[in-house]
């Protein structure tokens, strides 16, 4: 089907009717899953949607769900109109942008919980009521699979990241999602919701998307200095250095992780987790290896936090 505009959407409601009534027209549904501020890797998952499935939904919702009461929801890059373009630029764009303006608003007694806050703050500024769910009291956890590296700093991220999607699959009913492998952890958890649930739903992991210097792209990236970015590049290149030493027959995963926390720490940036784990349990593989494991790492430079990871089938 091609087209240019894509059909903006704001009520979850109207979403699943537009999905139904496409299925009824023997349709099948990609949904692309996304917090905005769109770059590059987002839109080869929408690439790969094209060569999978009929219709492409690509959601643009900042998820309070999963961000800490420390980590600031209100300062997380936005670019609607920008994002738009963006899709209109693939070749086929996208047929609905799903663009909800609170997932866990249920309706009932909002105007007297307002009333409530109100009285309470006597500033009359609601907004918090934005992230607070509004007694939404439903989460799920996914709790082998995301207890470990990003879930170790990140308490709460993937009990939100699991809950929204599930949201999502449920109001869109896709019958295929794709996600990026750039974030390998939330990749896998939501492949094992999907099973362990029956969602029935397939989850497409699509190649980290790196720029020319080597960088995983991100919405992080843009608050990286020219400083900053080149000391970032450390991470690219300590696990290609890293996946050079392993094909050269280097099977310690002690070893090739020191190698790694070494050059990231040499050029400025502070660890949280460098760690080889199995591709699919994510556990860590603390000897040698002789199963399919994937290098995640996750660090700061200055105020940003990064992550990437690559992947080593036989070593
Ligand atoms: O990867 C993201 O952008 C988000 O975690 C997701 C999957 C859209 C859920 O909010």
């Amino acid at each position: 089907m091609a087209m240019t505009e894509p059909l903006v959407i704001t009520d979850k409601n109207q979403m699943r009717q537009w999905s139904r009534s496409m299925r009824a027209q023997g349709k099948t549904i990609g949904l692309v899953p996304t917090m905005g501020y769109l770059h590059e890797g987002h839109l080869s998952l929408v690439r790969e949607a094209h060569q999978r499935t009929h219709v492409i939904v690509v959601s643009i919702y900042v998820n309070p769900g999963q961000f800490a009461p420390t980590e600031d929801l209100s300062t997380y890059p936005s670019d609607f109109s920008g994002d738009i373009k963006k899709l209109n630029s693939v070749p086929g764009g996208v047929h609905v942008v799903f663009h909800p303006h609170n997932l866990y608003d249920y309706g009932a007694g909002k105007e007297e919980r307002i009333e409530k806050e109100k009285e309470k703050k006597g500033d009359g500024d609601v907004s918090c009521l934005d992230n607070s769910g509004l007694g939404h009291e439903t989460w799920i956890k996914v709790h082998n699979l995301e207890k470990g590296m990003c879930g170790k700093s990140r308490p709460i991220f993937f009990r939100g990241v699991a809950t929204v999607v599930a949201k999502l699959f449920n109001i869109v009913e896709p019958d295929i999602a794709f996600f990026g492998k750039k974030d390998y952890q939330q990749w896998r958890i939501i492949q094992r919701m999907v099973r362990d649930l029956d969602f029935g739903i397939e989850v497409v992991g699509s190649e980290i998307v790196r720029d020319a210097d080597g960088l995983a792209l991100s919405s992080r990236n843009v608050y990286l200095s020219p400083e900053l970015r080149t000391q970032a590049l450390s991470i690219n290149q300590s696990l290609y250095q890293a996946k050079r030493l392993a094909e050269n027959g280097e099977a310690n995963s002690i070893k090739l992780r020191d190698s790694v926390v070494h050059s990231i720490e040499e050029a400025g940036g502070k660890i949280d987790y460098v760690e080889v784990v199995d591709q699919e349990n994510l556990e860590a593989v603390e000897e040698t290896i002789v199963r399919p494991v994937v290098f995640c790492i996750a660090a700061w430079f200055g105020k940003v936090r990064l992550i990437d990871n690559m992947e080593m089938i036989s070593v």
